[in-house]
């Protein structure tokens, strides 16, 4: 595999609303990246990855882009985002913004043009159709609900939009589209960026014939994967995007991107790939139902431990998946894997390493680092995002009482990772001295920075360590490209794997249940590099495991 920069980086994703308040109204801004910028290069990342800073209605927090080429006020200013990456560099960090172009917000200037003459040059920059009768022109349903059909008011036209109706969805089929698109990506990429995370992307691609599938809920419309599957051809898109875009820069990618098929893989991810790499999603999708969220099942450490092992297998000899616990649009990945009553320090540790040690590019997420948990939510009107909105009427609808639907939306809710970041035990959480635009987790007191960088004990200590195994010259070529191959697959709950380098083999085993266990020992003498306990027990031929207790080992 040829090397790129990136291969051996680790990565942080910052949700900026919610990262640092500098100026007291209460809304993470650029400033406060600014100044933390020393605290995540002493945790060990090399890049930074913006959720977007665009000026934006916020209608889905800032995933609806008014204004490519400036940044929200809310955030600052462009001279204070030239400073980010002035001083990014000084530390030779990275940073990658968000490429959020599927669509824009209703309010830009292209849409605002189109609604005016949507049979004119700028209606030509969506998808604007006719209805069918008094209806919108097929039955998809949006990803947050409702028809992904808006109708323009004074007309009988359609405008699609697969998110929110203040979302409309981009018509990628027009070429002066896609050279607008490519302009900005390029503008930012001469002003220093290291790259991009790409939003959505696999939904570029239409189904032209805009005809209806059979309805799978009450409501009589399709989930907008199916959608998908019949739109074939986006890989024409893809690459013309990587050859004006990104290749010119050696800018590295990575791309959200569901529902792609698995003889795709290559194209999306090898050396000539679209992108340098796909997030792995595979626990994220553990469980997930069309009904909606009140119809999930819970993740079992076997499955977690089949899903990430077929996927990881699968991309060995392709190309590079960035790991992630979790991000802006999930609940908190210890809250979400960890059984109840079991979410605590060792099991935490044990999905860092989990994370930190299988193959793949790892994205943190802030908070993350200490070991941040969802949020109890004690009412609907502390959540703002719109898609747990939406799901809570799913719920009630389902024939959840209130009170049921707000616990079976707490746990999945996108808030839950999106609450004030924990910097310290002072009001809340020293993330700003206003008020926060979305409630501070209550237990900051007992998770925060503050109490735990001195700790060597902390979660935060304990990610510096993973972090800096990654790193260690000894160490670094196998755990970047060492071949993966798991081990004690007959064990319930036992994620354990090698990472065999040139030169090195390090073996990996996690115990993913709250209980002892004990495994035949196979390797003798070995050297352990981490542990989320004291001490190893070994006795005789076997290997006995803490409730949780997680080993890297060099053997
Ligand atoms: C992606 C983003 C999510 C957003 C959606 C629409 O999934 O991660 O936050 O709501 O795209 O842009
Ligand atoms: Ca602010």
């Amino acid at each position: 595999m040829k090397k790129k920069w990136w291969h051996d980086k680790v990565a942080y994703q910052i949700y900026p609303k919610s990262f640092m308040d500098t100026n007291g109204d209460g809304i993470g801004d650029l400033r406060g990246i600014i100044n933390k910028l020393d605290y995540l290069k002493d945790l060990g990342v090399d890049i930074i990855w913006l959720s977007p800073i665009y000026c934006s209605p916020f209608v889905d927090q800032g995933y609806d882009i008014s204004d490519y080429y400036n940044i929200d006020p809310r955030f600052g200013t462009m001279e204070d985002m030239d400073e980010l990456l002035a001083e990014a560099k000084k530390r030779n960090m990275y940073v990658l913004m968000d490429l959020v172009v599927n669509h824009c917000s209703d309010k830009h200037e292209w849409f605002q043009k189109a609604l005016q003459d949507p049979d004119g040059e700028y209606g030509q920059y969506f998808y604007i159709r006719e209805g069918k009768g008094d209806q919108p022109p097929c039955n998809w349903r949006s990803y947050f609900g409702g028809s992904a059909w808006e109708r323009i008011p004074g007309t009988n036209k359609y405008y699609l939009h697969m998110f929110a109706k203040e979302q409309p969805d981009l018509n990628w089929e027009n070429e002066k589209l896609r050279n607008e698109i490519y302009k900005m990506i390029n503008w930012w990429l001469d002003k220093g960026l290291a790259g991009f995370r790409i939003d959505a992307i696999i939904n570029i691609k239409k189904d032209l014939r805009f005809e209806d599938f059979p309805p799978d809920r009450e409501d009589g419309l399709c989930s907008p994967g199916k959608m998908l599957e019949h739109a074939k051809g986006i890989g024409v898109f893809l690459k013309e995007m990587r050859d004006k875009t990104f290749r010119k820069y050696d800018a590295f990618t990575v791309a959200e991107l569901f529902n792609y098929k698995e003889d795709e893989l290559r194209d999306y991810i090898g050396e000539d790939g679209y992108f340098s790499s796909i997030f792995d999603f595979s626990t994220h999708l553990i469980g997930a139902s069309e009904k909606g969220w009140f119809d999930r099942k819970p993740v079992t450490p076997n499955e977690y431990r089949d899903v990430i092992f077929r996927s990881k297998i699968e991309t060995e000899n392709i190309g590079f998946m960035s790991n992630i616990i979790e991000n802006h649009d999930e609940p908190r990945g210890v809250s979400y894997y960890i059984p109840e009553g079991e979410c605590n320090e060792k099991s935490k540790k044990m999905l860092a390493t989990l994370q930190l040690m299988l193959k793949g590019i790892p994205f943190i997420y802030q908070g993350q680092e200490i070991g941040m948990t969802n949020n109890e939510f004690e009412s609907i009107d502390e959540i703002d995002d719109i898609s747990t909105k939406d799901e809570y009427l799913v719920a009630l609808k389902a024939g959840y009482s209130p009170e049921e639907a707000l616990k079976i939306v707490s746990k999945y809710s996108r808030d839950n990772a999106r609450t004030p970041f924990h910097w310290d035990t002072s009001q809340n959480a020293g993330f700003t001295t206003g008020k926060p635009w979305l409630v501070v987790n209550k237990n900051y007191k007992d998770i925060n920075v503050e109490s735990q960088i001195n700790d060597e004990n902390s979660v935060l200590s304990y990610y510096k360590k993973l972090i800096c195994l990654r790193k260690d010259e000894e160490y670094k070529e196998t755990i970047v490209y060492g071949k993966f191959s798991p081990v004690y697959e007959e064990y319930d709950n036992i994620l354990a794997f090698y990472r065999k380098g040139e030169d090195k083999t390090l073996l990996i085993i996690a115990n993913y249940q709250d209980k002892k266990v004990e495994l035949p020992l196979l390797h003798q003498n070995s050297k352990v590099l981490i542990n989320n306990y004291d001490r190893l027990n070994v006795e005789n031929e076997t290997i006995i495991l803490e409730p949780y207790q997680t080993v890297v080992l060099d053997v």
